[in-house]
């Protein structure tokens, strides 16, 4: 179903469980060292899916460590992003000569912990969100978290809840505007959404022509 949130260039490889042996290369071994077993189960699967979707641009597997900033390193002219959550893990991955950037994720669809809508929205986004359907206050720190990891790799920058404003419209696309500079003129980012029973998915493309 990710797929479906991507731009074309972009591919998507998906998994809901752990099941499958997933070998990962020293220096990822590495970044889960000490881990708890479920940490490190949850890294090598979305690192398996990150490889297979790969593949399917025709990229041989290779080391996949985290970079400074806790994002994945991916090969030469390719960009992409994971995620994981509860029963849920993927990747997706595109050649810079189609994307300049991809953000996904992937959350439960259940209403946030008292008191976080607070901290991942103005007054203004909450009063508009939706009512019906989807848990939105979710749907929302999703939206942001998927454009945290489109931003991070582009510019570098940390990027907090409150410096971007997201706003959904009726056809399960999205459309979030940074508060702060970081990626030249690139204010504006477009987004899409969508949810299966239990969960609730987004993504944002960052596009070569801004
Ligand atoms: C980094 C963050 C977005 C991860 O989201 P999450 O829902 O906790 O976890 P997910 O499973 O969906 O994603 C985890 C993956 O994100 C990726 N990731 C982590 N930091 C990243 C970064 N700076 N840039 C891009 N991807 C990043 C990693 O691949 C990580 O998986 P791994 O550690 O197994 O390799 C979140 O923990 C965070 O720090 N959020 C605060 C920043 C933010 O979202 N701001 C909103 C601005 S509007």
């Amino acid at each position: 179903m990710l797929a479906d949130l991507l731009p074309p260039g972009a591919v998507a490889v998906e998994r809901r469980d752990d099941n499958d042996p997933a070998p990962l290369f020293p220096v990822e071994e590495a970044a889960v060292a000490g881990a708890v077993a479920k940490r490190r189960l949850e890294f090598a699967t979305t690192r398996l899916c990150a490889r297979d979707a790969l593949a399917l641009l025709g990229v041989p597997a290779v080391p996949l460590p985290r970079g400074p900033n806790g994002g994945p390193v991916w090969p030469p002219g390719i960009v992409g992003s994971l995620t994981h959550c509860a029963g849920y893990r993927a990747a997706a991955v595109a050649r810079v000569t189609d994307v300049a950037g991809l953000g996904i994720d992937a959350e439960p669809d259940e209403p946030l912990p008292a008191g976080v809508l607070d901290l991942v929205a103005d007054p203004a986004e909450r009063a508009a969100l939706p009512t019906g359907g989807p848990h939105w206050d979710r749907l929302l720190f999703c939206a942001k978290e998927a454009l945290y990891k489109a931003w991070s790799p582009l510019t570098g920058r940390w990027l907090g809840f409150e410096e971007a404003r997201v706003a959904f419209a009726a056809d399960g696309t999205f459309s979030a505007r940074v508060l702060v500079d970081g990626a030249g003129e690139r204010t504006r980012f477009e987004g899409r959404w969508k949810a299966a029973p239990g969960l609730l998915i987004a993504s944002v493309t960052v596009n070569l022509t801004g």
